[in-house]
């Protein structure tokens, strides 16, 4: 077995094993792979296009019942197995006289980890995008002495709104910007574990919780509350029992804790026998959550006073926000700094959804980290690119539209709902089964860092109540027809 802080590297890798400097490192660059456009754009929408109450009642369901038990099992195997998330797997797996083909449950994950990276980069793109557009107006709000009062001075709120739409209509700036966004990502992979990922993690993600706190508490002397909270909160038990509406909500809480696709493994492999698992994964969805929820509590007001379209989607967080920031003093300021700490969270998520893969194809093929970051990186842009014109020139496109499920789904949703409503839900299952079942109990609990009787709840979560739950739930949001 690897001792903590021993360079156990013997492959062929010019490169000693990798490992976080510090625990505050890993819990950084953990939360920084879980805080990111999925708690501040898709926890939104999502909760918009499914009608409120029910859905984040549901959310908060699985994060505490099924995401924290699983967050806890994935880090477990990628700590005892110190490789990418495949190889560790099959550590843990042969160290339990078990089928090395449990790995199949990091496959998927490493499948899906790659199909989100490549439209992650192009909703990123769009967040530069807004970057942009408000480092501009504080510009002009410099030059015209209106820096005290709101964004886009002189502007009729329809114009403002018009921005995303406008950018949609240039399918070339979409793609620099995807492009973009996708280089900077695999500029920092290829620098490594240490300089790369740790480096951004440590910086960005404090000063993302500044921002965060600073806009939230401006927020909540501005923003009329009411409205957002009873929809967020509503308790509507009628809809709760709505097959898509749970995998909705499942798939919601797997994306936003960066479950199901092997990355919490690959972060795991990097921890030190010094973190504590299961209090480390506290942390990570404690402010994933956190997040998310107060995400929604600042754009909804907005929503609801402006009367713009709470089922929007994919394009309700740029459309609102902006809004927003036109009638709030300081608007411009405050616009640049809500779009800038954006960025350092997708940055944070996209680094890690990179890795992933990345882990897995050096041990694999044994290339060098730089050449693969940068193959898998062009590889991802270039799907991306159809995500990336999924809005305009491919709006037509229906590429599952023989599935009833995604009948209606574009390219980039269509790319967005097999990952998070089948292959990450999936990935758990195994996972549950596996951690469950399968892997030598010894080996899981002593590596949990659970005490007292959170040892055995968590062993009935992970092995009975996980399994089951994804199980029903995937079979009634697959197949609608059954449970309603
Ligand atoms: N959790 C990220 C977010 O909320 C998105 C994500 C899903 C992710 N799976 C991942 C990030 C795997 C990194 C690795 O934005």
């Amino acid at each position: 077995m690897a001792i903590a802080g021993a360079q156990t590297g013997s492959d062929s890798s010019s490169t000693a094993k990798p490992l976080w400097s510090s625990k505050f490192a890993f819990i950084m660059a953990a939360v920084g792979s879980a805080v990111g456009l999925g708690n501040l754009w898709r926890f939104p929408a999502e909760a918009g296009a499914n009608g409120g109450g029910a859905f984040v009642l549901f959310y908060a369901i699985c994060v505490a019942l099924i995401g924290l038990p699983l967050l806890i099992s994935e880090i477990l195997i990628g700590r005892h197995g110190q490789s990418s998330a495949v190889e560790s797997t099959i550590q843990t797996a042969r160290d339990s006289n078990a089928s090395p083909k449990w790995a199949v449950l990091a496959g998927i994950g490493v499948v899906a980890a790659f199909m989100i990276l490549s439209f992650y980069s192009v909703v990123a793109g769009w967040v530069l995008y807004y970057i942009g557009v408000f480092v501009g107006d504080v510009g002009s709000a410099i030059a015209g002495g209106t820096i005290a009062g709101g964004a886009f001075a002189g502007q009729p709120e329809g114009a403002v709104e018009a921005l995303l739409p406008r950018l949609f209509d240039d399918p070339a700036l979409l793609i620099v910007l995807h492009g973009a966004f996708m280089a900077v990502t695999a500029f920092f992979i290829a620098r490594g574990v240490s300089k790369g990922i740790e480096f951004v993690a440590i910086w960005l993600m404090p000063a993302f919780f500044v921002i965060f706190l600073m806009i939230t508490l401006y927020g909540a002397f501005t923003g009329a509350f009411s409205e957002a909270v009873a929809f967020l909160f509503a308790f509507e038990p009628d809809r709760l029992f709505h097959g898509p509406v749970m995998l909705s909500a499942l798939g919601q809480a797997f994306f936003s804790l960066s479950l199901g696709s092997a990355m919490m493994i690959t972060y795991g492999a990097y921890a030190g026998r010094g973190t504590n698992i299961g209090q480390s994964s506290a942390i990570i969805s404690v402010a994933d959550t956190g997040v998310a929820v107060i995400a929604g509590l600042a754009i909804f007001p907005i929503v609801f006073a402006a009367g713009l379209d709470i089922a929007a989607g994919p394009t309700l967080m740029f459309q609102t926000l902006p809004v927003a920031f036109q009638s709030m003093p300081f608007g411009s300021v405050i616009g640049l700094f809500f779009f800038v700490m954006v960025g350092f969270a997708a940055l944070t998520s996209s680094i890690a959804l990179l890795e992933a893969p990345v882990s897995w194809a050096i041990k694999r093929f044994g290339i060098a980290r730089p050449t693969v970051a940068i193959a898998l990186a062009l590889l991802a842009f270039t799907i991306g690119v159809m995500s990336a014109l999924s809005f305009n020139t491919l709006a037509a496109f229906r590429p599952l539209g023989f599935w009833p499920l995604f009948a209606e789904a574009n390219f980039f949703d269509a790319v967005d709902g097999v990952t998070s409503k089948i292959l990450l839900p999936l990935s758990g299952l195994l996972t549950a089964i596996f951690v469950g079942w399968i892997a030598d109990r010894r080996l899981t609990d002593s590596e949990n860092g659970l005490s007292g009787p959170l040892q055995p709840l968590w062993r009935f979560l992970v092995a009975w109540l996980c399994p089951i739950a994804l199980t029903v739930i995937l079979i009634a949001g697959i197949f609608p027809g059954i449970a309603d």
